[in-house]
């Protein structure tokens, strides 16, 4: 992680002009700017779609520019492959992980770089560097591990740490706190500042407003493919980063939501999960209302709602659907069962990347017969109706018949939740909503919950962004350690009583 102090002040250490791309049919990138200095942090912004991952792949040589001149440290550079960014210092973290799942955390880290002694790898030098590394990250992840046995959060860190491996002068991560946890996104930051105090560039992809405001120097907002504008962090605005990326006035308020709560619709009894990441809980969720549950990354939180759907095993306790006991939970049974979840991780869990999107929003590419009713009408019933959710959703770019790998990150996300609308459902698993996905399309996918709730649906929120739970749910869960800690209704549900059941048990053992 050593760095260079050879840029002169004035010189920015990359610099971009004029740089287009274009993939069939969209342009992805038309004529852009960007200068990003030495020491700065620098995030690019804008909705699903806007560039801002094609901008990161030019820069990080994983494809060529169309046009446009591209300088890093004072030289320009063409031709950029991916090895030869790496060797100048350009190290990128991907939105799309990157790691081989069969392979160690370690041998991932040096492949195609193995320490090698006159062709003899020094498996055990690799080792103490790997370690040495992830040490100094301050990341608890076990280099010997291979990745497909690793959390997301896990993987994401791997991801980080290949970044860091050898000289790095230009970071670029897009949206690594992603799938983060609380306590690694806080050593993330902390290591962000210590590049930056070694003359480090980096490049930062976010939509989360908060984030930006705690790290960014200079943002610059991409609309369009379109380079719109780029400001001092510090003498912007929030409405007005938003209305840069938008092109118009957003109001960032929640929808007003109208809850009438019914029938328990979800009721779980001393549920304790096989892998004890969730213990003795007990829940219930009402039609016509939203039920929140909040709590630190790994409370068990997400766990309970995979649970519920049947994606994560069951040691003891009932399971009751409308009243019913819902034995041995699987997804298939679940959908007939009238629930839905939508994962957090929208890659590994959700899509057909080379299917259609049509196909993906109506599930047909999981095999699930959507619209098999219509017979000869099934594709074109099914086209108008996907049509018009992707309408909603501000699919960009609006085309249902490309692939769903053709699309950029937190388009994907759209296409999961689009399928909410499709079937007849009475229940929805959400979880961690809002990640990933841009101002305009978080508002819709507020409207779409307000929606669902207030046709008679139970709706069950997961989130680890307090504001947010706080103002969709009427009823609020907060989970700690695999239990729940508290219930929260009404006046009850304060940022402040969310956050001492958070800490109860720090505070109480402190005491005791
Ligand atoms: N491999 C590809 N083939 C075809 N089109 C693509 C490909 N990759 C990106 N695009 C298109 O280029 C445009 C820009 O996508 P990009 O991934 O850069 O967006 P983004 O700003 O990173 O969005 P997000 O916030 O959703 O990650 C989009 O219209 C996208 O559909
Ligand atoms: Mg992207």
């Amino acid at each position: 992680m050593d760095s260079d102090t050879d840029v002169n002040r004035t010189e920015p250490l990359l610099a971009l002009r004029g740089i287009s791309k274009r993939f069939a049919g969209v342009r992805a990138l038309d004529r852009v700017d960007l200068d990003v200095r030495a020491g700065e942090l620098h995030v690019l912004f804008g909705e699903n779609g806007a560039g801002k991952s094609t901008l990161i792949n030019v820069v990080s040589g994983t494809f060529p520019a169309d046009e446009g001149t591209f300088h890093f440290g004072g030289e320009e550079i063409r031709h950029l492959t991916p090895q030869r960014a790496r060797a100048i210092g350009i190290s990128p973290v991907f939105q799309e992980f990157s790691l081989v799942p069969s392979l160690t955390v370690e041998e991932n880290l040096f492949l195609g770089r193995e320490v090698s002694n006159g062709g003899v790898l020094l498996a055990r030098e690799m080792r103490k560097r790997a370690t040495a590394l992830i040490d100094e990250l301050g990341f608890d992840l076990d280099p010997s591990q291979r990745v497909d046995d690793l959390s997301r959060a896990h993987q994401q860190m791997a991801e980080i740490a290949k970044a860091l491996l050898g000289r790095v002068r230009l970071l670029i991560l897009d949206e690594p706190t992603a799938s983060l946890t609380e306590r690694e996104t806080g050593r993330l930051f902390e290591l962000i500042a210590r590049l930056k105090r070694q003359n480090v560039g980096l490049i930062y992809v976010s939509h989360r407003m908060r984030e930006i405001r705690a790290l960014a120097d200079r943002v610059t907002v991409l609309r369009d493919g379109r380079h719109i504008r780029t400001l001092e962090a510090a003498s912007s605005t929030d409405g007005e980063l938003v209305e840069l990326m938008t092109g118009r006035k957003i109001d960032l308020l929640f929808p007003a939501i109208t809850h009438q709560p019914d029938k328990v619709m979800v009721d779980v009894e001393n549920l304790t999960l096989a892998d004890g990441s969730v213990r003795d809980v007990n829940f219930y969720a009402q039609a016509g209302e939203i039920t929140g549950i909040a709590g630190l990354v790994g409370c068990g939180k997400s766990e309970l709602i995979r649970a519920i759907y049947g994606l994560a095993p069951i040691a003891s306790g009932v399971v009751r659907l409308d009243g019913l006991p819902y034995e041995f939970p699987a997804p298939r049974r679940s959908l007939k069962h009238g629930v839905a979840y939508f994962p957090a991780n929208r890659i590994a869990e959700g899509l057909a990347l080379s299917r259609p999107i049509r196909e993906n929003a109506s599930m047909t590419a999981l095999d699930l017969p959507a619209f098999a009713r219509f017979g000869m009408l099934r594709q074109a019933a099914e086209r108008v109706t996907i049509t018009g959710i992707m309408e909603r959703l501000q699919l960009r770019p609006p085309n249902i018949e490309r692939t769903a790998g053709a699309l950029s990150g937190g388009n994907r996300q759209k296409v999961m939740l689009g399928r909410a609308l499709t079937r007849e459902l009475t229940v929805f698993l959400f979880d961690e909503p809002s990640v990933g996905i841009d101002v305009g399309a978080k508002l819709e996918v507020y409207e779409f919950m307000k929606r669902l709730v207030e046709a008679g649906a139970a709706v069950i929120v997961v989130s680890s962004e307090l504001p947010e739970v706080l103002a969709l749910s009427n009823r609020l869960y907060v989970m700690h350690n695999g239990r729940i800690a508290a219930e929260l209704k009404g006046a009850e549900k304060t940022e402040q009583n969310v956050l001492a059941s958070f800490f109860r048990d720090h505070l109480t053992a402190e005491v005791a």
